[in-house]
C-alpha cells in the first residue's frame, strides 16, 4: 500500500509509560476490573472551590472569546502577587515578579514546549537532572534540541553531582540546564545552595536555566521548596542571571485542575515576548474562561492559608501510609522517603526488570477482582540500564485505597515470583 512519510520528529514521539499503562488500566477497567491507578499524578481530590464559581458566573455571561496571545491581564497580575506573596510570606529574598514577566499557557507541557521551541535549535543539547519527568523527551523532541543526563543517585539523596563532574557533560552545543524541583519522579528538592551552583554553571557556559517549579506547594517534609527567584548572585551576575533563567508553574497539581489546562511562564519580559511568539503561532490563544476561574484559584490561597496548608496534611498522610504498608507488604525494597511531589519511587534489588512485574500486576493479578497500575521508572532515566527495576507510585487515593493496593503489590510480587520460578526451591539438606 501506498503511503506517505511522517515527519522525522514525530518518529521519536513514543506513547510514554505513563501513557501505555494508563491505556491498559482503562481497558481492563471496562471489563469490570478495579484498578488502583497509581501510575498517573491525577489528583482524586475535588478542585479548588473558586475555580468552579468563577467559571460557571464566566459561561453564563455569554461571551467565550479569543484571549490575549500572551493570556489575560487579570490572570497575570494574580499569578505574579501569588508568586510574591509566597516568598514573601516565608520572608525568603526574592526577584519581584510583574505581569511583564508571566506568560500563561495551556498547562505546563505547553510552556515546556513553548520554551525549548524558543530557545533551542535542532541539534542543541539541553542538561537535565536525572530522573526526571518523562514526558520532557518528548516535549524536547519536538524542538529537536537533545537531553543529556545530570545523574543524580538515590542511595546519595539525589544531591547533585560535583560542578566539575556536570562540566563534563558541557559541549559546544550545549545551550540550557533543565530540572524539576520538588522532583517528579524522586521528590528532591534542590537546596538553595545547590540551586546556585547550577545558576553559576549556566552563567560561566552562557546556558539557559529552566526550573520546573510545578510542585512548589507540594512540600512533604521540613524542608520548603526553592526557586530560581530565590537565587542570589554577585550584581554583575545577577544582570546576566535575570537574563538567563525560565520558571515553568501550572495549576494542574496545586488547584486538582489538571483538565483546566493552564500553565505560566516565568521570566525577563523580552524572553517571555519571545515564548509567546510560539503561543500565538500554535494554539493562539488560552482559553478565557478558563484563566477567569484558574485567576480566582489564585486568588483563593492568597486569602486563604488554610488551602495549601490542608493540602500538604492530606498527601503527607497518604505518604506516611504509604511507607509505612511498604515495610510491612514489600519489606524487601528500597523506597526512599520524598521531601516533595506526590510520587514514591521503588526499588525492587531482585527484579532485572521490572516490567514483566508491572504488567503481570496489572493483566494476570487480582485479588477479589482488584489490581494495581503503577509506572515502570526507565522512562524517567536516559541513562541506559537505569530504573530497570523501579517503578512510580502516584498518590493519588486517600489513605486506606493507597495501603490496600500496596498489599496487593506486596501479594502480587510473591505470585510473581513463583510464576517466574525466581522463588528459591526449599532443600531436602
Ligand atoms: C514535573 C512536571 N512538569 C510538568 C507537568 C505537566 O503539567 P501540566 O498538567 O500543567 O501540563 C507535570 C505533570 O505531571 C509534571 O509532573
Amino acid at each position: 500500500m501506498d503511503s506517505h512519510r511522517f515527519a522525522k520528529r514525530v518518529e521519536q514521539l513514543a506513547p510514554s509509560s505513563i501513557r501505555k499503562m494508563m491505556g491498559i488500566a482503562r481497558r481492563l477497567a471496562q471489563e469490570g476490573k478495579t484498578v488502583y491507578e497509581l501510575n498517573m499524578g491525577q489528583p482524586d481530590i475535588a478542585c479548588i472551590s473558586g475555580f468552579q464559581e468563577a467559571l460557571t458566573a464566566k459561561v453564563r455571561e455569554g461571551h467565550i472569546c479569543y484571549s490575549p496571545f500572551i493570556g489575560e491581564t487579570y490572570l497575570r497580575e494574580t499569578f505574579a502577587r501569588y508568586l510574591n506573596h509566597h516568598f514573601d510570606q516565608r520572608k525568603v529574598k526574592h526577584l519581584v515578579v510583574e505581569k511583564e514577566n508571566v506568560l500563561v499557557t495551556v498547562g505546563a507541557s505547553h510552556a515546556l514546549t513553548s520554551t525549548f521551541l524558543a530557545l533551542f535549535d535542532p541539534g542543541d543539547e539541553i542538561l537535565c537532572v536525572e530522573p526526571f519527568f518523562s514526558p520532557y523527551s518528548g516535549f524536547m523532541a519536538v524542538a529537536g534540541g537533545v537531553l543529556k543526563a545530570i545523574p543524580t543517585f538515590a542511595e546519595q539523596g539525589f544531591v547533585l553531582p560535583d560542578d566539575d563532574q556536570i562540566e563534563k557533560s558541557i559541549t559546544p552545543k550545549t545551550r540550557g540546564i533543565l530540572f524539576n524541583s520538588p522532583s517528579n519522579p524522586s521528590g528532591k528538592i534542590l537546596s538553595e545552595d545547590e540551586l546556585t551552583r547550577l545558576a553559576r554553571l549556566a552563567l560561566k557556559h552562557n546556558l539557559y536555566i529552566i526550573g520546573d517549579e510545578v510542585y512548589r506547594e507540594m512540600i512533604l517534609g521540613d524542608q520548603e521548596s526553592t526557586s530560581l527567584l530565590q537565587v542570589q548572585l554577585e550584581a554583575g551576575l545577577m544582570e546576566k542571571f535575570k537574563n538567563s533563567f525560565i520558571i515553568i508553574d501550572s495549576a494542574s497539581k496545586s488547584f486538582s485542575l489538571c483538565g483546566a489546562r493552564i500553565g505560566f511562564v516565568v521570566g525577563r519580559a523580552p524572553i517571555i515576548d519571545n515564548i509567546a511568539k510560539v503561543v500565538a503561532h500554535t494554539v493562539a490563544s488560552v482559553s478565557d474562561v478558563v484563566q477567569y476561574g484558574v485567576a480566582r484559584a489564585y486568588e483563593q490561597i492568597l486569602s486563604d492559608a488554610e488551602y495549601v496548608r490542608n493540602l500538604r496534611h492530606t498527601y503527607r498522610e497518604r505518604l506516611d501510609v504509604a511507607m509505612i504498608a511498604i515495610k510491612e507488604y514489600l519489606p524487601h525494597v528500597v523506597a526512599p522517603r520524598p521531601d516533595g511531589a506526590f510520587y514514591l519511587m521503588i526499588q525492587f534489588p531482585d527484579l532485572e526488570d521490572v516490567n514483566e512485574y508491572a504488567m503481570f500486576l496489572l493483566e494476570r493479578f487480582n485479588l477479589g477482582g482488584e489490581t494495581v497500575a503503577v509506572t515502570p521508572a526507565a522512562s524517567f532515566y536516559l541513562t541506559p540500564g537505569r530504573g530497570r527495576n523501579e517503578v512510580r507510585l502516584a498518590l493519588v487515593y486517600e489513605p486506606e485505597k493507597i495501603r490496600r493496593s500496596i498489599f496487593i503489590m506486596g501479594e502480587a510480587y510473591k505470585a510473581f515470583k513463583v510464576y517466574r520460578g525466581l522463588e528459591k526451591k526449599a532443600s531436602l539438606r
